[in-house]
């Protein structure tokens, strides 16, 4: 992909955006650093601090009274944020998302309800190496059952030599081993290697043989459009720091798909997934909300949830699909860059439908070295996963072309020494 970096990011329709962002800097020199960490910790909306004060102003002058004549109200604080999940996951409507907990909980709270084995079908199946707190989730799940964990999770695994999973085996997978998998439970983008799966394609061939179909889309909320109601997804967790920018710990995201609202089976309950019209008589009989908030354990908490208003707001004025065909270009240039440098294999598909804006980089030799000369030498963030891989990507809310130009560059430059 040939283009001037220049020229694109004079005419970026998104390029306004950046300056809603507080972007890190040097801690000594103060100069602005090249941010390419987005997805694993999105950087500050500029909205959060005014948000912050409008909330502590109100802590201190309303107190308790707060929950009621906060701007806004505290007691439905979430509620706030639940029609722009509604549009970055693609529910059908509020109902079927809310903004609760954190990813790992979330995933355990639907876990309990839709994880429901039986003697004949009992399996869980999932990525080849899923986020180690999936895989605990997971594995705590199965012998919460009484099952044993080696024999319940199944890791779909790609073919010898290659780094990603190709969608037909893992249609293939499901096809043949559908009939002993309770659950389907996959993230959306691989974390490690940020292959974007098929997840319309996976959806319908695991819901066709009877599984239950769970995503984590820790690395694909704010990233990719997603179409979850569509789809016919069963339930899905996120998590708001990454790609959502929302901060370190923000509160979580849960979609539960509109056929569940009455949903009567089995789950963790907590006075906040009461219905709200009895929730205040304390009465000890549980009749949970019909939708997602059904799922609530306790009350919003307001510092957590401010800067997904924040946040959202500037997803709201860029809209998915606008951020979506930045991406596209943005990932698009820097592959095409860093295709041109030996001694570098990006382990994410070539394919742009098969990613996100995130490409994993496979260092033969050194790779640690490198990275740390990234940071310090050319003042360049991205992160590094064990055992050979650095991760870097342009983010499309605040990340421009010329900053994708000088981080290949960066890199060609260092790779030329080795
Ligand atoms: C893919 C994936 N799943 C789960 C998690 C865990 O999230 P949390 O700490 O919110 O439970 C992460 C965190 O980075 C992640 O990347």
């Amino acid at each position: 992909m040939h283009l001037d970096p220049q020229q694109e990011d004079a005419r970026d329709p998104l390029g306004h955006l950046r300056s809603q962002f507080v972007l890190p800097t040097h801690p000594h020199t103060g100069q602005p650093l090249i941010y390419f960490c987005g997805h694993s910790l999105g950087p500050q909306p500029l909205a959060t601090a005014h948000l912050a004060e409008e909330f502590l102003d109100d802590w201190g002058r309303l107190a308790v009274e707060g929950h009621t004549q906060g701007t806004p109200p505290w007691v439905s604080y979430h509620e706030t944020v639940a029609p722009g999940l509604a549009r970055l996951v693609g529910a059908a409507e509020p109902t079927e998302v809310v903004a609760m907990n954190t990813l790992t909980v979330n995933l355990h709270l639907l876990c309990t309800s839709f994880y429901r084995p039986t003697a004949q079908r009992y399996k869980i199946l999932t990525e080849t190496r899923p986020f180690s707190s999936d895989t605990y989730a997971l594995q705590s799940q199965a012998r919460l059952h009484g099952y044993d964990p080696a024999q319940a999770l199944v890791h779909l695994q790609p073919r010898p030599g290659e780094a990603t999973l190709r969608t037909d085996d893992i249609l293939d997978a499901i096809d043949r081993q559908g009939h002993e998998v309770a659950l389907l439970l996959l993230g959306g983008v691989s974390y490690v290697t940020g292959q974007l799966f098929d997840l319309a394609a996976i959806a319908a061939a695991a819901r066709r043989k009877g599984m239950v179909v769970g995503y984590d889309l820790a690395h694909a909320f704010g990233n990719v459009p997603l179409h979850l109601h569509d789809w016919d997804v069963d339930f899905a967790v996120w998590c708001h720091y990454k790609y959502g920018n929302s901060g370190p710990g923000a509160v979580a995201g849960a979609f539960v798909h509109a056929r569940h609202a009455a949903f009567s089976g089995p789950r963790l309950a907590g006075w906040w997934g009461q219905r709200k019209d009895i929730r205040f008589q304390m009465g000890p009989d549980f009749e949970p909300i019909a939708g997602a908030e059904g799922w609530q354990l306790s009350n919003p908490p307001i510092l957590g949830l401010l800067p997904l208003r924040a946040s959202l707001a500037l997803f709201d004025a860029a809209g998915i699909d606008t951020l979506r065909a930045k991406s596209l270009r943005l990932t698009g240039y820097f592959a095409h860059l860093l295709g041109q440098i030996p001694g570098l294999t990006i382990q994410t598909p070539a394919d742009p439908a098969q990613r996100g804006a995130m490409l994993c980089l496979e260092i033969a030799h050194g790779g640690r070295a490198l990275f740390d000369r990234l940071r310090n030498e050319h003042s360049i963030v991205g992160d590094w996963r064990e055992p050979n891989v650095i991760r870097l990507t342009p983010a499309p809310l605040y990340n421009t072309f010329a900053e994708v130009h000088t981080v290949a560059q960066a890199l060609a430059s260092l790779l030329s020494e080795a």
